[in-house]
């Protein structure tokens, strides 16, 4: 049994009961994803499932099983950086950073889910042909993402600045 991360082949635990958070941390020393509060409530352990953002922390590795995972590893590296890590840097978008691994899945998996024109609970129009990608969608689809340093302001702005203006087919890169 096997599952792909970052691009490479992994073995999935034979223990049924590992979360996906603990065999990325512990089993392949991928500490980019966080634990945080370790039950679905801050955002830290988030990752991309097949593109799609997940809480790591709720997952059973096993479950994975023959999916492509991505963590903060594989989104860029500190030579080359996703468009989106240099905004959290120029939009003052963390301090500690601690959320930040999270965060940036997090915000990834949601332009996507925006360039699908899922809507959020705060769309005015949900037959709207685009999904708008304005302050408030932004704050209510990563309400999901606590940084408790405070430094969302910078994260909303660094996340507008990186997907708003870009191409749809752009944005879900
Ligand atoms: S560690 Fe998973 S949501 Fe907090
Ligand atoms: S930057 Fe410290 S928790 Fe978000």
């Amino acid at each position: 049994m096997s599952m792909i991360i970052n691009g490479l082949p992994a073995e999935v635990p034979l223990d049924p009961r590992v979360s996906l958070l603990d065999f990325l941390r512990d089993d392949l020393r991928l500490h980019g994803t966080k634990k945080g509060c370790d039950q679905g409530a801050c955002g830290a352990c988030t990752v991309l499932a097949d593109g799609e953002r997940i809480l790591s922390c709720l997952a059973l590795a096993v479950q994975y099983e023959g999916r492509s995972v991505t963590t903060i590893e594989g989104v860029g590296t500190a030579t080359e950086l996703h468009q989106l890590q240099q905004a959290f840097i120029e939009h003052d978008g963390f301090q500690c950073g601690y959320c930040t691994p999270g965060q940036i899945c997090s915000a990834i998996g949601m332009a996507e889910e925006i360039r699908r024109g899922v809507p959020s609970h705060v769309t005015d129009d949900l037959d709207a042909p685009t999904m708008p990608f304005c302050a408030e969608e932004i704050r209510e689809r990563m309400s999901g993402n606590l940084c408790r340093c405070g430094a969302h302001n910078g994260i909303v702005e660094a996340i507008a600045a990186t997907f708003a203006a870009l191409p749809e087919a752009e944005a879900a890169e």
